[in-house]
């Protein structure tokens, strides 16, 4: 099948995706960012991983690469400006202008309101909201030169339901909210949608550092609170992402795509 500029798609899981774009996705190394890595391999996009650790990036560039797919890792703390232009020149010059950006690199800290200080308060806004504005500014030069691009933002549902002893990270999750909203209604126009998925209790390495706060373990907490019964799997999540970043999605922007298991519907 042909699009209107003649971009060649492909339609393997039933999610068009045009061959040879390339897509940026930050906290790609491991949990729900290498889920989504794989899950824009499999539809047809070169990848870049921006992470700041490397060390744990070798089986989803393997996962690629089985793909048939180029990969680039590029080790970046998407909270520096310096590090994001690096990542930026490398992914052009190695795989080409960038297309898709999936703002995924995210820390998600624990503690209660009245401790938590300036320094902190600092490092998850510097990271979740300011990382997230940082490589969007950094790429979308890309998008408005090819009239067509594809943001999604890595939110969560404690900015949709609150979430006691994460005030900081549910505050900067809703900044990433309201982004979303924002940037889609200005470049619309331009042919990029802007779009979030907020994830609530995925079973990734960052889920299992936070643990200790469901009082009943994990599975007490799902069978009381999640309808489907079960934890979010790292590749519910990158199914959701893999279709807004596709050409079927072309007429949602500025929306919030939960992905919780029926926990919060609204
Ligand atoms: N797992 C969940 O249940 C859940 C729920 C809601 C939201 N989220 C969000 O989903 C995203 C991914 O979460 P996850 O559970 O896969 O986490 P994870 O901790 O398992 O993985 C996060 C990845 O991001 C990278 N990263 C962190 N800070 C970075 C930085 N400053 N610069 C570059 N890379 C950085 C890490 O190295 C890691 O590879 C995060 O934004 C998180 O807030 C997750």
């Amino acid at each position: 099948m042909t699009d209107s500029n003649g971009a060649v798609a492909n339609t393997s899981n039933g999610v068009e995706t045009r061959r040879n774009k390339v897509a940026v996705v930050t906290g790609g190394g491991k949990g729900i960012g290498a889920a989504i890595c794989k899950f824009l391999a499999r539809n047809g996009a070169d990848i870049a991983i921006w992470d700041w650790n490397v060390d744990e990036a070798g089986s989803v560039v393997e996962d690629i690469q089985a793909l048939g797919r180029k990969v680039v890792v590029c080790k970046v703390d998407v909270s520096s400006r310096a590090d994001i232009q690096a990542a930026t020149e490398t992914t052009r010059a190695e795989l080409g202008p960038i297309g898709i950006l999936v703002n995924n690199a995210g820390v998600s800290p624990e503690q209660d309101f009245v401790d938590i200080t300036d320094e902190e308060l600092d490092r998850v806004i510097d990271i979740n909201l300011k990382g997230t504005f940082y490589c969007t500014q950094a790429v979308i030069e890309d998008m408005i030169n090819a009239k067509w691009g594809r943001i999604v933002n890595i939110s969560s549902s404690s900015a949709q339901t609150g979430a006691k002893r994460m005030v900081h990270y549910a505050a900067t999750k809703g900044g990433v909210i309201a982004f979303t909203k924002a940037l889609a209604q200005e470049v619309a126009p331009l042919g990029i949608t802007v779009n979030n998925v907020p994830p609530s209790t995925v079973y990734t390495d960052g889920l299992k550092s936070v643990e200790d706060r469901f009082p009943d373990g994990l599975q007490g907490y799902v069978d009381k609170t999640i309808p489907v019964k079960r934890l979010g799997q790292p590749e519910d999540i990158a199914n959701a992402v893999a279709f807004l970043a596709s050409e079927a999605s072309g007429f949602i922007t500025g929306q919030t795509l939960s992905v919780n298991g029926g926990r919060f519907m609204g």
